[in-house]
């Protein structure tokens, strides 16, 4: 099960009282349904990224390097010879600043949207916490946790609806189909304080843990996907619903 709190900016930018809507931010180019309509949201979005990860008040949302997820709950009860329990605090995720967009499948018949994103070096800086056993071995630990995943390929699969507000359409993102997928070439770990600071049992197991990295991802990926995937929609909700969608979709 994953559990997940996530940074204070979105509790806080939510309360803000509705202002009315906004235009397209400056640094995103309206794109025209027809032939070049995905290589359009391509270019757009590779042009905009260097200025988004600054963050902007005014749309409500906040800087993305790094962008912080407060806690990363990930409990397992199962036998399995991976099974672990982990915890990830104040995890400072670096690196979105030279993320790419390398596909773009947005269909308005379908009101579906796929994007496809690059990222060269994803690391993860947080306060680890967990215990379990990895391939059959007891695995515990409490300290200063550094993730890296070498060229992580991330893929949003998002489904909307139309919504009226004050006469106005607006992009309803449906959170329960939306999905986050990823694969990445590598995964390298150091946690510091394993077995509560023993060396040869932390050599051990961390040499383990970075040598056995596809088995690590698939204990470790869902969660962080899940953090990624809810800052992702929260942004993208805050978006949708200030920017009606006659000024991010041109028929
Ligand atoms: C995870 O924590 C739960 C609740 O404390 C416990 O029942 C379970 O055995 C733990 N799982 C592992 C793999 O240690």
């Amino acid at each position: 099960m994953i559990k997940l709190l996530l940074s204070s900016f979105v509790i806080l930018f939510a309360v803000y009282e509705q202002v009315g809507t906004l235009p397209l931010p400056s640094y995103l180019k309206i794109c025209h349904v027809g032939p070049e309509f995905n290589d359009c949201i391509i270019k757009t979005t590779n042009d905009a990224i260097p200025t988004v990860i600054k963050g902007d008040r005014k749309y409500r949302y906040p800087p993305f390097n790094p962008l912080v997820i407060e806690k990363i709950e990930v409990t397992e009860n199962s036998k399995k010879s991976i099974a672990m329990n982990v915890t990830l605090s104040d995890a400072k995720f670096s690196g979105l600043d030279k993320a790419k967009m390398i596909k773009s499948n947005f269909d308005v018949n379908k009101k579906h949207m796929e994007f496809v994103f690059i990222i060269p070096k994803l690391v993860i800086d947080c306060h680890y916490k967990l215990n379990g056993q990895f391939l059959i071995v007891p695995i515990f630990g409490d300290g200063p946790g550094h993730i890296v995943l070498d060229n992580p390929e991330i893929t949003v699969v998002l489904d909307y609806n139309l919504v009226n507000r004050k006469g106005e359409e607006h992009i309803s993102i449906i959170k329960e189909t939306t999905q986050l997928k990823y694969k990445a070439e590598g995964l390298h770990v150091d946690l510091k304080n394993l077995f509560n600071g023993d060396e040869a049992l932390s050599k051990n197991m961390l040499a383990s843990l970075n040598e056995n990295w596809k088995e690590l991802l698939n204990a470790l990926g869902p969660g962080i996907a899940d953090g990624i995937k809810q800052v992702i929609v929260g942004i993208l909700d805050e978006l949708t619903t200030l920017i009606p969608y006659k000024e991010i979709v041109q028929q």
